[in-house]
């Protein structure tokens, strides 16, 4: 059997490197890597890490993209892949428009897709924007749906897709901070915190950018403002949309430091330190109910309502007096804070990666039986 993997994001690298490895392990398939590069910069040290090297890289990136260029380069690059590499099925995972266009390629040249971290829904199709769609897209075209919990299969039970095509397996991003986290971590920026209260910060979301951030923003720095034993670190993501902002807003702020985004092995183990999260990230949400790190989910809906379930998420939110109030709350309330910070793991025992392996395996032996019938 082969099985190709597209993806061109930072999350999504870190959640489809530990499938790649456990394809590896099986001589009996061939494993073919194609990253869209719709990342650059922020996807080599992951792949680096895993020890990962591309068969294929699409380098789509272009400063300033907007879905167009994604969409259409991905589209464009990807056919002479497919055509040359005939693989049996394609996994894509999760919600990008790397992930979407490669689904959209697929179909077009009737190529069954595998879509990894399967349906996940807000059902609000400018929330995450453009990740919802994209999502529900991927699963209009996949034949086979690897859903990290039972949430997610109901999803797509309702939508009406077939209970054999959906396997329930945890979330491969559980196997990835199984390799990530080291209990003996160092760093300059914990020395640069010492006693204080580490807050670990993101925001990167598309919808987000312009006002909404500003607020966002503002909001943080006045919070942080109020509190001597405070510190913010806040690893900016590379849109320069983004840095603009953060540079304009947060910068020049004593407690608070931005800088380039971190490799996920130093991320993973700064959020096991910090005290509390803000982010607009998606895996990100994922990753701290396995930490016990409370975290406010500075967004209006969410598409992972199971660490909120569990206690450890908290959506806030963007406007500027609720993100503001929400931190204020958090770090003075700590009944508040005790309550969230419990490590309560909704996404599975780290062992997403061989149970899509096993999975695959099986639908490539049922595909030949069928054949020979
Ligand atoms: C993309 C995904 C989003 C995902 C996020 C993860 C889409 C539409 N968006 O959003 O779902 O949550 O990745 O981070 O698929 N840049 C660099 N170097 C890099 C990466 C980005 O310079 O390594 C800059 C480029 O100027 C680029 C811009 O950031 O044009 C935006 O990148 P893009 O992938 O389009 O959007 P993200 O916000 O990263
Ligand atoms: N991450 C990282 N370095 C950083 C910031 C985030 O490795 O400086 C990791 C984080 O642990 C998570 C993933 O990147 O696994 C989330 O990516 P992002 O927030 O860019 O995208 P989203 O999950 O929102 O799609």
């Amino acid at each position: 059997m082969k099985v190709a993997l597209v993806f061109g994001t930072r999350p999504e690298a870190i959640k489809m490197c530990p499938i790649v490895k456990e394809l590896k392990q099986h001589k009996e398939i061939e494993t073919v890597v194609c990253v869209t590069g719709q990342h650059r910069e922020m996807l080599r040290p992951i792949l680096e890490i895993f020890q990962v090297n591309p068969d294929y890289n699409l380098d789509i990136m272009k400063e300033k993209q907007d879905l167009f260029d994604i969409t259409d380069s991905v589209l464009q690059r990807i056919k002479e892949v497919l055509k040359k590499e005939s693989p049996d099925i394609v996994l894509v995972h999760g919600d990008t428009t790397s992930a979407f266009a490669a689904a959209l390629a697929c179909f077009y040249m009737k190529v069954p897709v595998a879509h990894v971290e399967a349906g996940l829904r807000t059902y609000n199709k400018y929330s995450p924007y453009p990740e919802e769609f994209n999502r529900q897209a991927i699963d209009v075209i996949s034949e086979i749906f690897f859903a990290p919990t039972d949430l997610s299969k109901g999803n797509l039970l309702s939508e009406g897709k077939r209970k054999d095509c959906i396997h329930v397996t945890g979330n491969t991003v559980i196997d990835a901070l199984k390799t990530t986290v080291d209990g003996d971590f160092h760093s300059e920026i914990l020395d640069w915190a010492g006693n204080s209260r580490l807050i670990l910060m993101t925001a990167h979301r598309r919808e987000n950018i312009g006002k909404t951030m500003q607020e966002m923003f503002e909001a943080i720095r006045e919070a942080a403002e109020i509190y001597e034993d405070v510190k913010v670190v806040y690893p900016v993501h590379m849109n320069p949309a983004v840095k603009n902002a953060a540079e304009d807003i947060l910068g020049n702020t004593d407690r608070i430091k931005l800088i380039e985004p971190l490799d996920v092995v130093e991320f993973h183990n700064l959020m096991n330190h910090a005290y509390l999260i803000m982010t607009d990230s998606g895996g990100i949400q994922e990753e701290a109910p396995a930490l016990g790190k409370p975290v406010l989910v500075m967004r209006d809906t969410t598409e992972r309502p199971e660490g909120v379930a569990a206690g450890t998420l908290k959506l806030v939110g963007t406007k500027k007096e609720d993100v503001k109030s929400g931190l204020i709350e958090l770090l003075t309330d700590t009944c508040v804070y005790q309550k969230m910070a419990q490590a309560k793991n909704p996404y599975g025992d780290g062992h997403a990666s061989e149970r899509i392996v096993q999975v695959l395996c099986e639908w490539w032996r049922k595909q030949n039986a069928e054949e020979i019938c």
